[in-house]
């Protein structure tokens, strides 16, 4: 009988500390003894890596889009806008209004990607640099009215914002009359800018546009 009675509390001992041990092994380690496993490495795959490339060129092209806007660029390169109604189909193509002042008669110039009457030969930073110097690639200076001194406020990634959306535009292929020297006498319409008044008469030949 004793021998009976002592398997069975050896049993009942058994079994309470399985018991335990099941319970403590159940129990959540407290926090901050946990050792975590090492985080998996962060791999972009290669389509995810271009697809944020091709979201940040495209809120460039917007950023440029907007800036091209408000700086007023169509109003001289896109036809119709200083006649009340811009033609987005033919956005930054040019026009044949020409302007004419002491400089000679100038042509708001094709601005669109087409390889022969367009900018389609220029890279965004020699557009970029075209805007900041205003001088256009063969070194000529950009003549008036073109405000390319305007421009200066810009900042780098707001000028490359530019070029690059002028680079996105449907590439149109329209040649814009040469420019003009002065006494030359324009074919086409054109404005002519009145001797100025003594208040707005220049203080000096803007330099950038007297030496070539
Ligand atoms: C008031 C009219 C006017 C406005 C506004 C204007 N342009 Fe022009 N732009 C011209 C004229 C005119 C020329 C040609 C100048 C010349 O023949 O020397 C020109 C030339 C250019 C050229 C040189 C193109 C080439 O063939 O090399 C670029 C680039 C240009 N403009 C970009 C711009 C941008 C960008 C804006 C807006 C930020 C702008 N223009 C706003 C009138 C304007």
């Amino acid at each position: 009988m004793l021998r009976v009675r002592v398997v069975s509390v050896v049993l009942v001992l058994v079994a309470l500390s399985t018991a335990a041990f099941v319970l403590w092994a159940q129990t959540p380690a407290p926090s901050g003894s946990t050792v975590k496993p090492p985080a998996p490495k962060k791999s972009t795959p290669p389509s995810a890596k271009t697809s944020a490339a091709a979201t940040s060129q495209k809120a460039k092209i917007e950023l440029g889009r907007k800036l091209v806007m408000v700086s007023a660029c169509n109003d001289c390169h896109t036809p119709g806008t200083l006649f009340g109604s811009p033609d987005f189909e033919r956005e930054l193509s040019g026009s044949e209004v020409g302007w004419q002042g002491p400089w000679g008669t100038t042509y708001a110039r094709n601005l669109t990607p087409d390889l022969d009457t367009g900018l389609g030969y220029y890279k965004e930073q020699e557009i970029v640099d075209a805007l900041k110097s205003g001088r256009r690639l063969d070194g000529s200076p950009m003549l008036p009215p073109m405000p390319w001194q305007n421009l200066a406020a810009y900042s780098d990634n707001e000028l490359h914002a530019i070029a690059a959306f002028i680079l996105s535009v449907k590439a149109i292929s329209h040649k814009v009359p040469d420019k003009l020297g002065p006494g030359q006498p324009p074919t086409g319409a054109f404005l002519v800018f009145p001797a100025p008044p003594s208040w707005d008469a220049p203080k000096s030949a803007p330099s950038d546009t007297t030496k070539k």
